[in-house]
């Protein structure tokens, strides 16, 4: 459905020169700085799948977003999305995709809902029959009716999300960008609208490419996910995977009954291993004991035998490490060339 082809995006600027000075310098200088904010990027994404486009922020998101939907065209490489180049044939285009940038509606702001769906209507050609059938379905997952006749500026937060992708969905899209969907909205919205995206998707076999902060957001809807850093892709795969070969780590959370004894334990002693080669962490709050370790290189009956041996252990707390923490981690540090 979509070919991203070695694409990449060069922003030209303004040299910036520091201080006040500076500032009027820059007014009449004509040096310009190139920002590449998108560098070489390739994947294709088949129909029906739900992709998450991750990465921290100023890494190329909504621009590579911007690519695909024919808003910008690219300094280098091809995108083709349902057979069109989106930034060559931006009308046709239209017609195959939807859109919602989550930092901002998409809607006209003074007119009440309703005028800008029936706008829409008419801007993508929706014949009545397909308008009701859609309007009911969207109802349903969204709860449209209950707002459909207010001005978009009266509308709370999560309404007008809801509407913004209502808005998106009208003519029925191929493909479905989402920038940002869930930005702000509190824990019942967000439920709501990962549900309305999921059916979406299941009823009408929607691609569906989402950008978001949320890692529940892609927990919760997407299979496969992409990551980009300073406009670089740096991992393609599924979500398990990524789990699998990154989230190595596990943590024990131990109540113990003598905490000053566990102050004398010395967990690699005990366990035989060298500390440096078995990345091991022992942390020790009130009577709360946590040891982090690799599980591949230490099983948790190691740990808690060790420990046992020298305090007594009340209650014990086994967690994986949280996709959250293995995203922060490449973040930070890059995948390390697994892309
Ligand atoms: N129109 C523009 N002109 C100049 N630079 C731009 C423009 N749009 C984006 N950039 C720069 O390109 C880089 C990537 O921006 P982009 O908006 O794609 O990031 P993002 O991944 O969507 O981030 P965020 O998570 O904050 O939304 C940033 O450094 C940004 O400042
Ligand atoms: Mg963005």
């Amino acid at each position: 459905m979509i070919e991203v082809s070695h694409i990449s995006k060069d922003f030209v600027a303004p040299k910036k020169y520091p201080g006040l000075r500076g500032a009027v310098k820059g007014l009449f200088s004509t040096e310009k700085v190139v920002k590449t904010a998108v560098d070489d990027i390739s994947f294709s994404i088949d129909t029906g799948e739900i992709v998450g486009y991750i990465g921290s922020n100023g890494a190329g998101k909504s621009t590579t977003i911007k690519m695909m939907t024919g808003i910008l065209v690219p300094t280098k490489g091809t995108c083709t999305v349902a057979g069109i180049n989106p930034s060559r044939s931006r009308k046709e285009n239209a017609q195959n995709i939807g859109v919602v940038f989550g930092q901002r509606t998409q809607l006209w702001w003074d007119l009440p809902l309703s005028e800008s769906f029936t706008i829409l209507k008419e801007i993508y050609d929706v014949s009545d029959a397909v308008y009701a059938e859609q309007m009911e379905f969207l109802n349903r997952v969204l709860e449209l009716q209950d707002f459909f006749d207010r001005p978009v500026r009266t509308l709370s937060l999560g309404q007008r999300m809801r509407a913004d992708l209502g808005a998106a969905l009208l003519h029925n899209p191929k493909v479905l960008y989402l920038d940002e969907p869930t930005i702000g909205l509190d824990l019942v919205v967000k439920d709501n609208i990962r549900k309305a995206i999921k059916e979406i998707n299941e009823k009408y076999r929607t691609t569906v490419i989402l950008t978001t902060h949320d890692i529940g957001d892609i927990e919760e809807l997407c299979s496969r996910i992409i990551i980009i850093d300073e406009g670089r892709k740096i991992y393609d795969g599924s979500l398990s995977a990524l789990k699998d070969s990154y989230g190595t780590k596990r943590k024990v959370t131990m109540e113990i009954k003598q905490p000053e004894k566990a102050k004398k334990l010395r967990l690699h002693e005990v366990l035989g291993v060298e500390e440096a080669a078995c990345s091991t962490e022992v942390h020790l709050e009130n009577s709360m004991l946590y040891v982090t370790f690799d599980k591949h290189r230490l099983q948790v009956p190691q740990i808690l035998s060790a420990v046992m041996a020298v305090v007594e252990v009340k209650d014990v707390q086994i967690q994986e490490t949280e996709l959250a923490e293995i995203v922060k981690e490449i973040y930070h540090h890059g995948a390390g060339g697994e892309a």
